[in-house]
């Protein structure tokens, strides 16, 4: 396994890949790497094959993280992502430094962005206003290092995925993003780098997430219902986590991310709750 970290460097060996014909599949991470991201890294290398390269993306990327964000502090162990990436067989790591990325002082030298305007309004874009222009711009100019033909999302973040997933169709970048599924723990919180700041407590409380997303479930199998409504029943039933503070419940076409009045079979929900100073979100199809 090599570990690149400059983009000229990274570029050259995309290139060589590319000239020799060799497929390359991309996982973008912030590290801190947990099964969520592992489970991505198996769904790269299944698209590309044992002739194939798979390139695990390292970054905590500065232009996703508003002002009062957990930035400084977002974990890091770069020395636990080696061995990870290294036991399961990634080729290379992309582990640049904010210098390579956003060289130089930021505000005088780096004035380009990529903004989608319309899957990124909502949800997650309403809640954190700068957050997509910064993944956007990121993952566009990660691929623009890694050259990969496929890149891995997790459904974890699904808005996210769809609004990279419109970025690539409307700049043409050549390559296919997959949506791998949610990787979660037993109890079903979902696998993320920020369960790491939750105490015990907030811990055995989390899963209220994915409980509120299996009681709609439940609601909407029995019969369609207002987003109202359920809307109002899950805000009660979040309040049985006493630790847990809802900021978001939404329902959605999980294509287009409108939001819907009436909730259907096939519809999405998302849901975003404060433990403390931790943000954690879930989502999963109604
Ligand atoms: P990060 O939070 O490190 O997540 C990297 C990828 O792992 C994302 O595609 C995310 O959806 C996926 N992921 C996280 N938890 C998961 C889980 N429990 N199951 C399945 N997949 C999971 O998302 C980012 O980093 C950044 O915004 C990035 C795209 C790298 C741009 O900086």
């Amino acid at each position: 396994m090599r570990i690149v970290t400059s983009v000229s460097g990274m570029q050259r060996l995309a290139k060589q890949w590319r000239g020799h014909g060799v497929g390359v599949a991309c996982v973008p991470t912030m590290g801190y790497l947990h099964g969520g991201h592992l489970s991505l890294v198996r769904e790269a290398r299944r698209r590309v094959g044992r002739a194939g390269k798979v390139v695990v993306t390292i970054y905590v990327n500065p232009t996703q993280f508003g002002p009062q964000e957990d930035l400084s502090h977002y974990p890091r162990d770069f020395t636990s992502d080696c061995r990870l990436c290294r036991a399961a067989e990634v080729d290379v790591i992309f582990a640049p430094s904010d210098q390579e990325m956003y060289p130089g002082n930021a505000e005088s030298r780096f004035s380009t962005y990529v903004v989608e305007e319309q899957l990124s309004q909502g949800l997650e874009g309403a809640a954190r206003p700068t957050h997509f222009r910064g993944v956007t711009t990121v993952v566009a100019k990660l691929f623009n290092c890694v050259l990969p033909e496929v890149a891995v999302f997790g459904a974890k973040d699904w808005q996210q995925a769809a609004v990279v997933k419109r970025m690539v169709a409307n700049l043409n970048f050549p390559l296919k993003i997959v949506v791998a599924p949610t990787v979660r723990e037993r109890a079903g919180l979902a696998l993320s780098s920020r369960n790491r700041y939750l105490d015990a407590a907030q811990r055995a409380q989390a899963t209220i997430l994915h409980h509120a997303i299996q009681r709609a479930q439940a609601a909407v199998k029995r019969q369609a219902q207002s987003a109202a409504q359920l809307k109002a029943d899950l805000k009660k039933f979040i309040t049985t986590a006493p630790l847990a503070r809802l900021d978001y419940v939404e329902f959605f076409d999980p294509e287009t991310l409108a939001p819907v009045t009436k909730v259907f079979c096939g519809a999405h929900i998302a849901i975003a709750v404060f433990f403390g100073k931790t943000r954690l979100i879930d989502n999963g199809r109604l």
